[in-house]
């Protein structure tokens, strides 16, 4: 039960994997989670990626490839993960599948969160305000989008073309609607038994 949480910056990834890893008992693995953990511990890999991370860049496919994939070796992992965060470029999706293929895995569902820009931005401007989160101005969130269009949309349709079961999310409305409408989404694709 491989799920992938896809969408654009301040789409919800987080706060609905959040919200459903405890309801369908799957862990919630977020690459940003992980990467902000490594630059809040002052690591020599949190001060390598910090700089590229507040200016809304993507970290190397390399290196996130590595990182997923260790993480994707530990015990919690093997009943299933919600992935928030990666893949993020066609050449992570192909590196996951080969990796999840090697144990007769593969990703059951994509949930493809749909966010109009201008409440993407506004979302992110206003956790800015609270939580100063360093990539969550203005024209980080400009370069999260550029890099958004340019190198992550592309994944939907490397998995429309592998046949993955897409379910797309309105993902405006309240947080507890959208977590609705993901219990729905699990329901049809049905990899996930209803709580
Ligand atoms: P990452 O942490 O993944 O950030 P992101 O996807 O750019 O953006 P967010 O986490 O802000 O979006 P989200 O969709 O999770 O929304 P959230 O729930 O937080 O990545 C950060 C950086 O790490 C990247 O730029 C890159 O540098 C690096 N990185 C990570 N993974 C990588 C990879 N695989 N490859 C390369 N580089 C990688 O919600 C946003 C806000 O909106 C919150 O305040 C929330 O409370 C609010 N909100 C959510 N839902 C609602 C709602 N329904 N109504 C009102 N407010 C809402
Ligand atoms: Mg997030």
């Amino acid at each position: 039960m491989i799920t992938v949480l896809f969408g654009p910056p301040g789409s919800g990834k987080g706060t609905q994997a959040m919200a459903v890893a405890g309801r369908f008992g799957l862990p919630h693995v977020s690459t940003g989670e992980m990467l902000r953990a490594e630059v809040e511990q002052d690591s020599e890999l949190g001060r390598e990626v910090a700089p590229i991370m507040s200016s809304g860049r993507l970290i190397s496919d390399e290196l996130m490839i590595r990182v997923i994939e260790s993480r994707l070796q530990r015990a919690d992992a093997a009943q299933g993960v919600l992935l928030d965060g990666f893949p993020r470029t066609v050449p992570q999706a192909q590196a996951l599948d080969a990796m999840l293929k090697r144990g007769t895995r593969q990703v059951d569902l994509v949930l493809a969160f749909v966010v109009a820009e201008d409440v993407l931005r506004a979302r992110i401007l206003r956790r800015g305000e609270i939580e100063h989160r360093a990539d969550d101005t203005a024209d980080a969130f400009a370069q999260r989008m550029t890099q958004y269009h340019e190198e992550t949309a592309p994944v939907l349709e490397h998995y429309a073309a592998e046949g993955t079961h897409i379910e797309q999310i309105q993902g405006e409305g309240t947080i507890s609607e959208v977590t609705e409408r993901i219990a729905d989404a699990f329901n049809r694709s049905r990899v996930v038994p209803a709580s």
